[in-house]
């Protein structure tokens, strides 16, 4: 894998060739200001006016003009997070055209991994608060800022430039088991793997033939020949009535996740076997598909490492009031267990 093969899948360049067959999105350019926010460790508050929800103040105007301050300023460090007017009006025009939900990305990832800091466990996002709050804690975004071309195969080349951006997809209820990962090698083909492969989907093994043709034709007939390199991987959706469209478009290597097969087999140029034999067609037009066949295979969620306990997060925001209470009891009870060894 080429760093050039990485640029050629940012989604500002596949998206206008393919617009067609995917997902109503739209792209804003990242301001400097902005990623660094995203790489600043230090800020993890996000900025008020980020926020399209109103603020509720507890500090009410009876006591304006008071002597009596509530907090003691010289003790009370209040961090406050930097404000982006200009972009937050940008992205909330942009999410109101797109229909008030979207689904946030970076020039190649998405912060799958952090979806369990959200309020609502989802990417969906409607605020620029919602999309700050996934992208600070998501290692996949930092890795898009950071180190975009680690796996590449020329590192004595210089990087590329990258103009960073930030995609806005349409909300789309997609059903995980319409989701499939196909591998393309020398513009063919050549393998598809169902996306979410810790569930066995009942349909899948039924339709098997009928959703491998379809990714089939629709390659065919939408995507072959027509993006800028012979190797990559296209992620894609078949919907309740048969009609494939385009997710994504990933780098044909290492960076992009394998699912059921080894990048030693895609790579190899042999043959790769399907999970099921595939008798009603030709040898040479088919790709392998590959599929969980039964529940006893079923593994863990991948993402799940990149969890922390939900406790943690209702604690830490403050989301679930007697979850706090009996934290601070908790922590009061040790106390006096401390002290009272202490005395002893
Ligand atoms: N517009 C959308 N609305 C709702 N969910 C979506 C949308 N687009 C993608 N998803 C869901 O999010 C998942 C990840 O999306 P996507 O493939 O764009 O992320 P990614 O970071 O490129 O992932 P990968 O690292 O596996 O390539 C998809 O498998 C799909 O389930
Ligand atoms: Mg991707």
């Amino acid at each position: 894998m080429k760093k050039e093969q990485v640029v050629n899948c940012q989604f500002s360049v596949w998206y206008p060739i393919f617009k067609k067959f995917t997902i109503k999105s739209l792209i804003l350019p990242l301001p400097q200001n902005v990623i660094d926010y995203l790489l600043d460790d230090g800020t993890l508050v996000v900025p008020e006016s980020a926020s399209n929800t109103p603020q509720t103040h507890n500090n009410t105007s009876d006591s304006e003009g008071d002597d009596v301050q509530w907090s003691d300023d010289e003790t009370t460090e209040t961090v406050k997070a930097p404000e982006f007017p200009d972009f937050n009006a940008k992205v909330l025009e942009a999410i109101n055209s797109l229909g008030g939900c979207v689904f946030p990305k970076l020039n190649w990832s998405a912060p799958r991994d952090a979806n369990w800091i959200a309020l609502n466990s989802s990417l969906q996002c409607q605020s620029l608060s919602d999309i700050f709050l996934l992208f600070k804690s998501s290692d996949f975004v930092t890795h898009d800022l950071t180190q975009p071309f680690i796996h590449c195969s020329d590192q004595d080349s210089p990087d590329p430039t990258i103009s960073y951006e930030l995609v806005l997809r349409k909300w789309s209820e997609l059903i995980p088991g319409g989701e499939f990962r196909c591998f393309v090698k020398e513009s063919k083909l050549i393998g598809i793997s169902q996306r979410d492969y810790t569930q066995y989907y009942h349909h899948v093994s039924k339709q098997e033939d009928s959703i491998c043709q379809s990714i089939q034709d629709f390659f065919r007939d939408h995507i072959q020949y027509k993006f800028l390199d012979d190797d990559f991987v296209l992620d894609v959706y078949r919907d309740s009535c048969g009609q494939v469209w385009l997710i994504d478009i990933n780098p044909f290597g290492p960076v992009t996740d394998s699912l059921l097969f080894t990048w030693e087999e895609l790579s190899s140029g042999s043959r790769l076997t399907a999970s099921q034999p595939q008798d009603d067609m030709p040898q040479e037009e088919r790709p392998a598909f590959r599929y969980t066949t039964s529940e006893v295979t079923v593994q863990p969620s991948p993402c799940l490492s990149y969890r922390m306990p939900r406790d943690f997060v209702d604690l830490s925001t403050g989301e679930d009031a007697y979850k706090l209470i009996d934290f601070l009891k908790l922590t009061k009870r040790q106390q006096e267990a401390e002290e009272s060894e202490g005395e002893a």
